[in-house]
């Protein structure tokens, strides 16, 4: 596992961005995890800024999103396919890019599609993703048992409460999400994590000890022999 401090959240953007450029370049027809949440906007603005300057070429790439809600529909202001389309497909252009479908008639069947759409493209060569202050990855929320699939799954109280600012009040919010399994993430060939803000200081200490904690997902992937952790100052010293 390694750890690398950031001054700041743009420092942490660059460098998150500069993994993922490197990775192009060292094959372009990278298979690509990405997330979606408030600490991955940075990234996705600088990837779409180095793509606007002529400096990284996504053309040949394949993404697979980490999760994405149910019970609400794919053009939802609030899905995670409308997140992703307004921070990055409709601003680069990849050969494909893949969520799971939570607005599916039969979500189950969708999430064991899922996961045999990542095993045809061959499987994750980089996988992003954030953690939530319970220390959720995905939608992997602290549990005494964890799906190694693509999965229906139902949201913890905290996510739900740490995702409610982009609800309005009078707004359904969803309790239940596909998401990839813990095994859909173990088997990427490399994993990056981002760390951001005062909020995530608490869990983040969970993250630098020598310790798996069963509660706390993300600490599990202390296990994977590509882990790398990219954390801003605040998070890291909250
Ligand atoms: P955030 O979400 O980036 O909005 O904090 C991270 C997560 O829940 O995984």
């Amino acid at each position: 596992m390694k750890i690398i401090v950031c001054e700041s959240y743009e420092e942490l953007s660059r460098k998150a961005a500069d993994i993922f450029v490197k990775q192009l370049q060292n094959k372009p027809k990278s298979v690509l995890g990405l997330a979606t949440g408030g600490t991955q906007l940075g990234m996705y603005q600088e990837l779409v800024d180095r793509y606007n300057a002529g400096e990284v070429d996504f053309s040949e790439a394949i993404s697979f999103n980490l999760d994405e809600y149910c019970q609400i529909k794919q053009d939802h202001p609030q899905s995670y396919y409308t997140y992703m389309n307004e921070n990055l497909f409709s601003k680069v252009k990849f050969k494909e890019f893949h969520l799971p479908k939570g607005d599916a008639d039969d979500l189950n069947a969708a999430a064991v599609e899922y996961e045999k759409a990542i095993e045809a493209a061959g499987g994750i060569d980089l996988q992003y993703m954030g953690i939530g202050v319970n220390g959720h990855i995905g939608f992997n929320e602290p549990s005494d048992v964890y799906m190694l699939d693509s999965n229906l799954t139902e949201l913890a109280e905290a996510t739900i409460k740490a995702n409610s600012r982009y609800f309005s009040e009078n707004e359904q919010q969803p309790t239940t999400a596909l998401t990839m399994g813990m095994g859909t993430i173990f088997r990427a060939k490399s994993l990056v994590m981002l760390v951001s803000g005062k909020s995530k200081a608490e869990v983040a200490k969970k993250l630098f000890d020598d310790k798996i904690y069963t509660d706390i997902p993300a600490t599990l992937l202390k296990l994977h022999n590509d882990f790398t952790v990219l954390i801003d100052k605040d998070a890291a010293e909250g």
